[in-house]
């Protein structure tokens, strides 16, 4: 969400504290900030918007920055307060000695600032996290010493937090401290430093200690220190980072969320590398220990996810229902985490989430913990928080996804829940072998499928241009799709801003067809040969009878689709079953270009972020 970049040593403060920021950007961008040690003062410098203003600010006040030796940067997702270069971190305390940037949401903010400023204490902005820097100076009053005043005063912090400060009497020390919010600490030579995610790291080090909640960590130029809340040591191991410094690049790509786009057959191909062997052969899922004892004992499944992963996630309870006949329900995170569930130890919970970090998914599974279920952890970040919940883990592999709508996680999410109810129905013997076996053929073959869509993208890019100036959209499905025409609805909705809303097809004369006439599209997912197909077909013709435009997403080779619809965008031959890998594709594509057409912000679209840390 926010993101936080610390750094001392021997290397251009500025630079990397900015580059940092750059690699952390896509998780929220509202305003930005930094803090330098300089000639032993703090200088702050703020903007609001992206970091390119910050970036000028700095080039505005060159003249007066002399040679810092540590800083802070900080990129904003506001939470208490809007944004401004007022609230825009770092915060100070009264004296201004102290500099603090913060990711998080402090939840007894009100009480403490009445305590603070009845001791003397002078706000400037509506932020939570001002009133840190002031109870941290309040407790260096006391201690003089930094470890220590950020452990006294984070004993009095309900919430989330990842804080990263200096002040200006400890010179050349970074202190960092975290609760329910990522953070680590990158090891270098003759530098270290502190971030909120490794992305901010990759192009400085590859070691990284991560911190756990209630951890402080103090760093210089050339030591590390980590200590729990009570401030005893920490041995701590040293975990080599997987990623490399091309992984952030655009690869001359116009847009990251392009470059991801096309990555997908890729992505495919990684996440059944060493799963499908041989199509005769079970697939092997050596990291989800589910055998038959524990399947046996099983009499449900939970999936909690957000967003595009929720999505996936109502693909993959179709999945398993179909393929294993195990019930499973699909609860959002937020839902699930204030409702009375039926969770026990004999239910299996699915969390799905592309950074590991989204706090109401995170919530939700410890919630699924403490009432003792299996919980298995989809994710690409093995290394989130997320993942050390879990007691199975299936890691995506589709390389870091930069861009803030998701493609390429969803995918690589469709194919793990493939894999998932294949592995399933394996273990319960629900399905006959030849159908498991077709199956398994047809995933083969998916990424050329997709490389077919990707290599000409001709019409597409005509009925975005076509469509780009209507305001709202309705997409439908049956069956399966269902999740497709939610996903593509919310690719719309997230980089173009237009009103659109995935539907069930049967649905849309209970209602939404009131709405209908020659402004709304209707965009359909039909694939010939599915037993939802004639129905979706009917409900288009229900829909034309309204005068709404027809878009169709299909298979079909059937030259009558021409005469019933208005626009029509061909996916290659392919199983109901397994359409939905390829239909998403063509969606992403849409949105993308009806997004570009009107000069959005495609990787970076208005009031999202990324990773979403606070509930
Ligand atoms: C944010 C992002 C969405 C994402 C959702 C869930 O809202 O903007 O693109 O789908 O979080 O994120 P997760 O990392 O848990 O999949």
């Amino acid at each position: 969400m926010c993101g936080i970049v610390g750094y001392t040593g021997k290397g251009d403060v500025i630079d990397v504290i900015l580059k940092g920021l750059t690699n952390l950007e896509y998780r929220g961008y509202d305003s930005a900030g930094i803090a330098l040690r300089d000639e032993n003062k703090i200088k702050i410098y703020k903007a609001l918007g992206k970091l390119i203003n910050l970036k000028n600010e700095l080039e505005t006040n060159k003249s007066e920055i002399k040679n810092p030796t540590s800083g802070i940067g900080h990129i904003r997702w506001a939470t208490h307060g809007n944004p401004s270069v007022i609230n825009a971190h770092p915060h100070t305390c009264t004296c201004g000695k102290l500099a603090v940037v913060h990711n998080g949401i402090i939840e007894n903010y009100k009480e403490l600032r009445e305590i603070l400023i009845s001791k003397g204490c002078k706000f400037k902005s509506q932020t939570d996290t001002e009133v840190i820097a002031h109870l941290i100076a309040d407790e260096y009053a006391n201690t003089k010493n930094l470890e220590a005043a950020v452990r006294n005063a984070v004993k009095k912090l309900q919430g989330a937090y990842a804080i990263c400060l200096i002040h200006e009497d400890e010179p050349d020390i970074i202190v960092g401290a975290r609760k329910h919010a990522p953070m680590l600490v990158g090891v270098g030579e003759g530098e270290n430093f502190i971030a909120s995610d490794t992305t901010a790291l990759i192009e400085y080090t590859k070691r990284a200690i991560y911190l756990e909640d209630n951890e402080i960590a103090v760093i210089s130029k050339d030591k590390i220190k980590i200590t729990d809340i009570e401030g005893i040591e920490q041995v701590k191991k040293i975990e080599v980072l997987p990623w490399e410094p091309v992984a952030l690049s655009k690869l001359g790509y116009k847009h990251y969320m392009l470059k991801e786009i096309n990555e997908q057959p890729d992505v495919i191909r990684n996440v059944l590398n060493g799963k499908i062997s041989d199509i005769q052969n079970p697939v092997i899922l050596n990291e989800v220990s589910l055998n038959k004892d524990i399947l046996k004992n099983l009499n449900k499944i939970q999936i909690i996810a957000c967003g595009t992963s929720l999505h996936a996630a109502m693909a993959g309870k179709f999945l398993m229902e179909e393929f294993a006949g195990i019930s499973v329900e699909v609860e959002a995170s937020s839902e699930y985490i204030y409702k009375r569930t039926t969770t026990d130890s004999s239910t299996l919970v699915i969390g799905v989430s592309q950074s590991g970090e989204t706090a109401d998914t995170i919530t939700a599974i410890k919630q699924a913990k403490s009432k003792n279920a299996h919980i298995l952890i989809i994710t690409n970040r093995p290394d989130s928080n997320m993942a050390r919940l879990a007691d199975s883990l299936i890691p995506l592999n589709a390389g870091i996804e930069v861009s803030v709508a998701a493609t390429k996680s969803y995918i690589a999410q469709l194919i793990s829940f493939y894999l998932l109810a294949i592995h399933l129905a394996e273990i319960k013997d629900s399905l006959p072998k030849s159908y498991l076996q077709n199956l398994k053929h047809e995933m083969i073959q998916l990424p050329s499928k997709i490389e077919s869509i990707l290599s000409d993208t001709s019409v597409i890019q005509a009925c975005a241009r076509k469509y780009s100036s209507y305001k709202n959209f309705i997409y439908i499905a049956r069956g399966i799709n269902l999740a497709t025409a939610l996903e593509g609805a919310l690719k719309l909705k997230e980089i173009s801003y237009i009103n659109a809303t995935g539907y069930p097809a049967g649905e849309l004369k209970h209602g939404p067809i009131a709405m209908l006439d020659e402004t709304m599209p209707v965009l359909s997912i039909l694939i010939p040969g599915g037993i939802t197909y004639e129905k979706v077909l009917s409900n288009c013709e229900e829909a034309k009878a309204r005068n709404a435009k027809l878009i169709a997403l299909t298979s079909s080779e059937d030259e009558n689709i021409n005469n019933i619809f208005d626009d029509v965008i061909k996916l290659p031959k392919v199983s109901e079953i397994l359409s939905p890998v390829l239909a998403c594709v063509p969606l992403q594509l849409l949105s993308y270009y009806i997004a570009e057409f009107l000069g959005k912000d495609v990787d970076q679209p208005r009031n999202l972020a990324k990773s979403v840390t606070v509930e």
